[in-house]
Formats: C-alpha cells, sequence, structure tokens
C-alpha cells in the first residue's frame, strides 16, 4: 500500500509509521510538528513539513504523491482540559483540518481513510463494557469535536463512493522494541507514564484518584493497550477497507482492565512507586473497559502485548530520553 500518514511525528502515527514500514509499505508523513518531533519519524518514510488546516499544504503533499492508497489521521490536538478553554481551537484544528483533508482527497481520487478517534465519544459511559453503538454523549470540547468529525466522515464517504475506517482508542501506553520512538511529551496526563516517571525519580511522587470506588480494590479499572497493538490494528484496519470497499467503525480496545493499583504493583518490580491517596477526580467512572469482540471478528486482531510489556517499554524509553 502507499499511506499518507497525517500526524506521523507523533506518538501513534510515529509507531503507525514504523509498523507500515516493517509490512513493507510506501509510507509518506504530513506533520506541522506542533506536537510531534521530527526524530520520531522513521528515515525511510518522506516528510513533507505541512499543516492540514492549510488547503497549500494538502495540495503540495497529492500534487507530488501519486496513486495513494490510504491516508491515516493522526493529526489532532488532544488535550481534554486545554479543549475546554479553547474549544474553537479544538474545533479548527480535528474539524476543519478533516474537512479540507477530505477534499483534497476528493479531488485527488483518494478513496480510503482511516481515522483515530477516541473513548471519549461516548462521554460518562451508560454500562462498565463499551460497545460500538453505545449512545455517544461527549462530555468535553475534545470529545465533541472527534465526533463531529467522525460523522462528517461517514457523510462524506457514503456521498463520494469512499471507505473509511474509524478507530475509537481507549488508553493507549508503551513504546516500540527499538526505543527509538515513544510518549516523549512535557506534562504526562496518563497513569503508566506516570508510574514510570516515578519509579525513575522524575517525580517525587504520584497521586492515585480516589480508592472508595465500587471496584475489588477501590481503584478505577480502566482498559491498557500497547501501541504497537494499536498500530498493528490500522494496518488491518486499511486493508480490509481496501480489500473489501467496506467502511467500518471499530473499539481498540483489551475486553479486559486493571486498577490503577494494579498497575501501580505490576510496575513496583522495576522500582518503588510512591503515590499517595487523594480525592475523587470529578467525572472518573469507576470502571471502563472496550468490548473488543468487532475488532477480532472484522480485522481478525488480538492484542499480543501484555500491561508488563507496557510498562517496561515505557520505562526503557523514558530512561534512555532522560539518561536515567
Ligand atoms: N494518546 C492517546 O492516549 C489517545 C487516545 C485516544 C485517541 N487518540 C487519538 O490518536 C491520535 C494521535 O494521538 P497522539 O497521542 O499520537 O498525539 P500526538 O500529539 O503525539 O500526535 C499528533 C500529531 O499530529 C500533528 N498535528 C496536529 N495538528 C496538525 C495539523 N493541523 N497539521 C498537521 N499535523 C498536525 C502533531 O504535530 C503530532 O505529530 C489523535 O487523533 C488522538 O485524538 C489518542
Amino acid at each position: 500500500m502507499k499511506v499518507l500518514v497525517i500526524g506521523g511525528a507523533g506518538y501513534i502515527g510515529s509507531h503507525a509509521v514504523y509498523e507500515l514500514i516493517r509490512d513493507n509499505n510506501e509510507v509518506i508523513v504530513m506533520d506541522n510538528l506542533s506536537t510531534g518531533k521530527e526524530n520520531m519519524i522513521h528515515k525511510s518514510a518522506k516528510f513533507y513539513l505541512g499543516d492540514i488546516t492549510k488547503k497549500e499544504d494538502l495540495d503540495k503533499v497529492f500534487d507530488s504523491e501519486k496513486n495513494i492508497d490510504v491516508v491515516m489521521h493522526f493529526a489532532a490536538k488532544l488535550i481534554v482540559p486545554e479543549s475546554v478553554k479553547m474549544p474553537l481551537e479544538y474545533y479548527y484544528n480535528n474539524v476543519e483540518g478533516v474537512r479540507l483533508m477530505l477534499d483534497a482527497m476528493i479531488r485527488y481520487g483518494v478513496k480510503n481513510v482511516v481515522f483515530s478517534s477516541t473513548a471519549a465519544v461516548y462521554g460518562e459511559p451508560i454500562k462498565p463494557i463499551c460497545e460500538e453503538d453505545d449512545i455517544t454523549l461527549p462530555i468535553n470540547p475534545y470529545g465533541a469535536s472527534k465526533l463531529a468529525t467522525e460523522n462528517m466522515i461517514k457523510w462524506v464517504c457514503n456521498a463520494y463512493n469512499m471507505n473509511y475506517c474509524i478507530f475509537r482508542y481507549f488508553n493507549v501506553a508503551g513504546a516500540d522494541k527499538s526505543l527509538d520512538i515513544g510518549l516523549d511529551k512535557d506534562n504526562l496526563t496518563h497513569l503508566i507514564p506516570i508510574v514510570t516517571q516515578t519509579i525513575l525519580g522524575i517525580r517525587n511522587k504520584m497521586k492515585v484518584f480516589g480508592d472508595d470506588y465500587d471496584t475489588p480494590d477501590g481503584t478505577c479499572i480502566r482498559d491498557y493497550i500497547h501501541v504497537t497493538d494499536l498500530a498493528l490494528a490500522h494496518i488491518l484496519g486499511a486493508k480490509y477497507i481496501l480489500n473489501n470497499n467496506k467502511s467500518i467503525l471499530v473499539n481498540l480496545g483489551s475486553n479486559n482492565g486493571y486498577s490503577v493499583k494494579e498497575v501501580i504493583d505490576a510496575a513496583s518490580i522495576y522500582g518503588k512507586v510512591n503515590y499517595e491517596i487523594v480525592e475523587r477526580r470529578e467525572g472518573d467512572p469507576a470502571k471502563l473497559i472496550a468490548s473488543n469482540s468487532k475488532a477480532k471478528d472484522l480485522l481478525g486482531w488480538i492484542p499480543k502485548y501484555t500491561l508488563d510489556d507496557m510498562i517496561k517499554t515505557d520505562l526503557e524509553f523514558r530512561r534512555k530520553i532522560n539518561n536515567k
């Protein structure tokens, strides 16, 4: 396949690029490097510095690259509290950016799109195991911008005889086995990197938000997926829509969950995790797990990596970038 990866210098996009190249595909990356880093882009991928909210940047890529089979889109803004403060910037980047991307795909005859969506489109979960046809009621502008984009993609693909593969991710963690790429950002908010930063002494202590939830150990249960498993799903999804000329919307999760304390215990074999229990955070459900039956049935996708793989690769990557 010839694949254009928009946002391929970011955390998940760079892992998709690595797996696409390992699978012998031709890969082109477009990224504005707003949160991504040029050194995260695989050396075998052709890179265009550009912004998808600019038609001329998109046209430059599509004019130069003929016969693209699939566009994969990872180029979103995704910090929930920031989205609450700056909703228009989120709608502009996440929705208008994709509108222009779809417009370019139509003009240049590119028929297949793989889009990264999020569990945030579901909003407050109505049941502990989340399925694709559950109600979508996002509770922040980030989730709302992703849902609006999902709907736009569906209508456009319907009108122009195109195919989409929309993936709704749950909690993503870990780093590539090469340790060349991983989650390299300031102000990390995800549990596993916070735990590994605490082990490495980058943080003195971490906070556990509430231990009085209705779960076996009282801490919240979430569904975690290794970023390489997620990247591999993108290849399967792209091939599925290309070969079947059909669109799909699929959750990417593990059908399984770990509590915050279970994650801390699992990481403790690598070093001490100092933590304190603090008040619950508003809006945190006790348990949130993704059903992945649809991904298994349609794509034959089964997550291969364990919680230990996520902790270990994230820890090793963090050790490398912090010289610890
Ligand atoms: N990280 C997660 O846990 C998570 C969970 C659910 C969904 N997602 C989705 O996955 C996707 C990728 O997330 P990530 O964690 O890799 O984020 P990231 O910030 O690491 O990557 C996003 C990439 O897109 C680029 N980008 C942003 N706006 C752009 C624009 N207008 N033009 C060109 N490039 C642009 C950035 O420079 C960056 O390289 C996003 O769509 C996000 O909504 C992520």
